[in-house]
């Protein structure tokens, strides 16, 4: 028999997604991607509030269908009140507000970025607190000494641009469409990643910069294409694996200062970027050599969903931590 039943909602930046949770497992994971964002280079807001408007509800109706849950056994409804883009979080929030007021359920807010380390949790296997998460999306870089499912501390991060942020960006200045991550991660697999040398910038203590690289790379194209206006086209394999190499590079040393600061053997990756297969590679590779456990999540939980949305709602309803219905969205909310 099914106790705790969680509808969990994301709709923080441009993926619209539900899922349902009962008793700890994860039924589905629903998740509508928004493409009209890719002729623009770059999510658009004020287009992807309108998205999550128009692909919220038949998103949960699927993800209620295919639980073979019926509305009335849920328990709660949980959403990501933050952080994120302020119209796509409202979005979210205020589906969850009317679903929980109707149906007299409580509702539950989730911080998107404890929820990214969270999907570790999902399936097997799970890692032992305590661990450091290196949460690496579009807008966060975080080390995070993670002491239990709800208690977390960010001891480092970047200063500037996110990792994922500098993939995106530097992949459209080779040209590419938005979201370039994937891209040079695909190019890169046929390149050579010394073809060129891109700068890994060294921060003190556990600090990130992303932002350099985007403005060495801008430089170093213009240069090059004033001699030869097809460099791109003809070194886009080499280019991506250079890039890539460096972006990995700059994660990986301070994961090892803080994973020798803290003495912890558990290390886990999240978020978006921790898709790339460079950074999966280099990473196994590492801990191999250094004998730390390494958890890697499924693809499907690396980017955005509700499923690591709806895992972190069910650690807060088994503490009954639970929102007042005024509780408003967050762009910016701290783990
Ligand atoms: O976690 P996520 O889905 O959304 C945010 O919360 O930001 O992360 C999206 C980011 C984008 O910057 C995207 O380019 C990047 O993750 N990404 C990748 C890969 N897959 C997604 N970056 C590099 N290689 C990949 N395979
Ligand atoms: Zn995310």
């Amino acid at each position: 028999i099914n106790n705790i039943i969680i509808l969990a909602i994301e709709s923080s930046c441009d993926e619209t997604s539900a899922a349902v949770i009962a008793d700890g497992k994860v039924l589905n994971n629903i998740v509508a991607t928004q493409s009209v964002h890719e002729k623009y280079g770059g999510v658009v807001p004020e287009l992807a509030s309108r998205a999550h408007q128009e692909n919220l509800i038949p998103v949960v109706q699927e993800a209620i269908l295919t639980s073979g849950i019926s509305k009335d056994q849920l328990s709660a409804v949980a959403f990501t009140r933050g952080p994120g883009l302020m119209g796509s979080l409202l979005v979210g929030v205020s589906f969850a507000k009317a679903f929980a007021f109707a149906r007299n359920i409580p509702l539950i807010e989730v911080n998107h970025m404890n929820a990214h380390i969270l999907a570790h949790f999902i399936e097997d296997p799970k890692p032992n607190f305590p661990f450091i998460c290196l949460t690496v999306s579009g807008g966060h870089t975080q080390l995070v000494l993670v002491r239990d499912h709800l208690d977390m501390e960010v001891v480092g991060g970047t200063q500037d641009d996110a990792v994922g942020e500098a993939f995106d960006k530097t992949a459209k200045l080779l040209g590419l469409p938005y979201p370039g991550g994937p891209l040079i991660d695909k190019y890169a697999m046929e390149g050579n990643p010394h073809a060129f040398k891109f700068p890994i910038t060294r921060m003190p203590e556990l600090h990130y910069s992303f932002s350099g690289i985007k403005t060495a790379v801008l430089y170093f194209l213009r240069d090059q294409l004033k001699d030869n206006p097809n460099f791109i086209k003809e070194n886009l394999a080499d280019l991506c694996a250079s890039i890539q190499y460096s972006l990995v590079e700059m994660l990986l040393i301070k994961l090892k200062v803080a994973v020798k600061q803290f003495g912890v053997n558990e290390i886990a990756i999240a978020g978006g970027v921790s898709a790339n297969s460079g950074l999966r590679e280099t990473l196994t590779q590492l801990a191999a050599q250094k004998g730390w456990n390494l958890y890697i999540p499924k693809f499907e939980y690396c980017t955005d969903n509700a499923a690591m949305i709806a895992m972190a709602a069910h650690y807060k309803y088994l503490k009954g931590d639970f929102s007042s219905m005024d509780v408003t969205p967050l762009a910016k909310m701290k783990i």
